[in-house]
């Protein structure tokens, strides 16, 4: 969702105040570089100053361990017969076609070992293409699409593979500082073999020109690990006459798994 949370001291940084501060991150991360480090740090920083809007709410405790099966008596439980096929088409959810660049994003959710995650719920959320969600607290001045919602989900086959068809979304201004925006991108919601295994994640365009700007996207310190959510566009996923086509895989566990946002969401 955007964040429109940031306090009227953050929004009177400027962008290059921002980019100042996560160039300074930047560089210590490269100084304190392997061996020293104990090798490649995967996940955002949720104590990352240049996000000011996360500055009084992330989380200064570790997380404490609840009880799995506890859980698993109160939490949402889903079947087969409970998602429909078309609603991993985001644009047919209304009378006419949305605008903007219809795309096909595909991809496999894998384990560690790179296994398939079989028939696992993937729901994802996403502005328009002019940036704007349908979200009460999404106010900016772009044009809400009476096709499109933004929102939808399916299950991973057998191959573990998930595809939805949607609109290439906007990027958009979320008042961190002055003149935020954030790059565009789609959030991913995906559950491994338990609810409790909930990862939420944002996936991110090839060589959108805001990453270096983003402090969100910059919270996760280590090139390597920012790449793992950037999909690839791909010719061979792409329809005729229809639509252009991404490929991104996700990775629940182990080393090389894809960042995650526990607590940050914009
Ligand atoms: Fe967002």
């Amino acid at each position: 969702m955007t964040d429109n949370r940031a306090s009227s001291d953050a929004a009177a940084s400027t962008q290059a105040e921002v980019s100042e501060e996560i160039q300074q991150i930047a560089k210590a991360y490269e100084r304190d570089a392997a061996p020293e480090r104990d090798g490649e740090e995967t996940q955002p920083r949720l104590d990352y100053p240049p996000y000011r809007s996360s500055v009084l709410r992330h989380p200064t405790k570790d997380p404490h361990h609840a009880d799995p099966e506890g859980i698993e008596l109160w939490a949402p439980a889903f079947g087969h017969q409970d998602v429909d096929p078309l609603e991993a088409d985001l644009t047919i959810q209304h009378r006419g076609e949305p605008v903007g660049e219809r795309m096909v994003v595909t991809g496999r959710v894998l384990d560690g070992d790179g296994r398939p995650v079989r028939h696992q719920l993937v729901e994802i959320w996403q502005a328009n293409a002019g940036g704007r969600y349908i979200h009460k607290r999404d106010q900016h001045p772009a044009a809400i699409d009476p096709n499109f919602t933004g929102v939808g989900r399916c299950l991973t086959d057998a191959d573990g593979t998930y595809s939805f068809t949607t609109i290439k979304p906007g990027p958009y201004p979320w008042k961190n500082h002055r003149n935020a925006w954030r790059p565009a991108h789609i959030h991913f919601s995906l559950f491994g073999t338990e609810f409790t295994q909930r990862m939420v994640t944002q996936m991110y365009f090839p060589g959108d020109p805001l990453f270096a700007l983003d402090p969100i996207y910059q919270a996760i310190t280590d090139q390597r690990a920012r790449d793992r959510l950037v999909a690839t566009y791909d010719h061979d996923v792409t329809r005729p006459e229809w639509s252009t086509g991404y490929r991104w895989d996700i990775v629940l566990t182990g080393a090389h798994h894809t960042p995650r946002e526990d607590e940050v969401e914009a």
